[in-house]
């Protein structure tokens, strides 16, 4: 049911407090000093102690795969590899003994996806699943998994499913880090609280959507838009381009930030909206330059900001503030204004959110 909004992808990226919640509730333990993760007791010694974990998905999934390279690699030192599941399981890759490989799937019935696993697993891997749809074939053919708790997802652009999965990995790769002695169990309990303050953030965000929508209103006839981030909001980049072409069909591309002077900077003219999702993290000042470089060439930026920045807001012709956070969590706040500011351009462009031409909920072909 939709009660009051006008349309599933609303009330799915509204539910969002609710749905990070659900899924960490009862994983996060109640002394808030732990994190249990029931689906992968049995094989967490194996996975403590893999060579490496390869992470398998598409679109949005994969995005979400992204997250949790950076996050493990950080926190827990094991070498990862993000790879979309229609390349990995028709190339040639290896696959060791040790190896981990884990499909993320919101449907649990991607065609690619599920293919990819059974290669995997015919090689000896040890097969782990985050899926949203319980019972799905892709949650039947993993050895073990977890499940995000983000309820039906109707829309078919996934927001409320991307941010569980970014939930679980989170939680994922802070326990994998606490087990291989790679974080105090102080850093542990502190990046725990980082996760429980989420929802409230979100939350906070959510109330600034009048804001979101003045300024997708400004930009609704743009013919193309560029996303830009670094290290953990680089995934976001891509997830907020992917987000507003899939249902404005207005056409954009998600980049590292740093890779824009490698050709995308050819686009940018004063046509060009160029969303900038930033945090006050280590890569601050770099985002701050990337800036200068678009507004030298007459772009408009839109900058993802959290509230205590003083720099990029002076710069940006339009801002959507998030709360600050943590840099390990703050890909959870930093997507949900492009998830609202991709509805709005949609919606005033006349097109189908809920279910863009083109597109299923499920990809159950190749
Ligand atoms: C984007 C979107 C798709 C899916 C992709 C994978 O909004 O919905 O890109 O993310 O088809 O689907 P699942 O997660 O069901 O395997």
């Amino acid at each position: 049911e939709k009660g009051d909004f006008e349309h599933y992808m609303l009330k799915e990226i509204f539910e969002q407090p609710k749905t990070i919640q659900d899924t960490y509730r009862g994983r996060i333990k109640a002394d808030q000093k732990e994190i249990v993760l029931g689906g992968l007791l049995d094989v967490f010694p194996k996975i403590v102690n893999a060579n490496r974990i390869i992470i398998i998905g598409c679109g949005t999934s994969w995005h979400a795969a992204l997250v949790a390279e950076y996050l493990i690699e950080e926190y827990a030192r094991i070498p990862v590899e993000v790879e979309y599941a229609s390349e990995f399981r028709y190339r040639k890759p290896i696959i060791n003994p040790g190896d981990v490989v884990m499909a993320i799937s919101q449907s649990g019935e991607t065609a690619d996806t599920l293919a990819a696993l059974k290669m995997a697993k015919a090689q000896g891997a040890l097969i782990l699943g985050i899926c949203n749809v319980v019972g799905s074939s892709i949650a039947r053919e993993t050895d073990a998994g977890v499940y995000t708790h983000a309820g039906t997802e109707i829309g078919v652009a996934s927001t409320k499913a991307f941010t569980a999965q970014v939930t679980v990995l989170t939680l994922f790769a802070f326990k994998l880090a606490k087990e291989r002695g790679k974080i105090s169990q102080e850093l542990y309990e502190q990046l725990i609280g980082e996760m429980l303050a989420i929802p409230d953030k979100v939350q906070t965000i959510l109330l600034s959507h009048p804001n979101i929508k003045k300024v997708a209103e400004k930009y609704k006839d743009a013919i193309n838009a560029l996303y830009l981030g670094r290290g953990y909001l680089f995934p976001v980049a891509l997830e907020g381009a992917l987000k507003l072409k899939e249902i404005s069909y207005m056409h954009a591309e998600g980049y590292a930030a740093g890779e824009m002077k490698h050709g995308p900077i050819a686009l940018v003219d004063d046509n060009l909206p160029v969303v900038v999702v930033s945090a006050k993290d280590s890569y601050y000042e770099k985002v701050v330059s990337n800036i200068q470089e678009v507004k030298a060439r007459k772009g408009n930026v839109i900058a993802v900001v959290t509230e205590d920045d003083n720099g990029l807001r002076n710069m940006a012709n339009d801002l959507f503030e998030v709360p600050e956070s943590h840099p390990a969590v703050a890909a959870l706040l930093a997507v949900v204004p492009l998830q609202l500011f991709a509805y709005y351009i949609a919606v005033m462009r006349g097109c189908n959110v809920d279910q863009p031409r083109n597109l299923a909920k499920s990809v159950t072909v190749e």
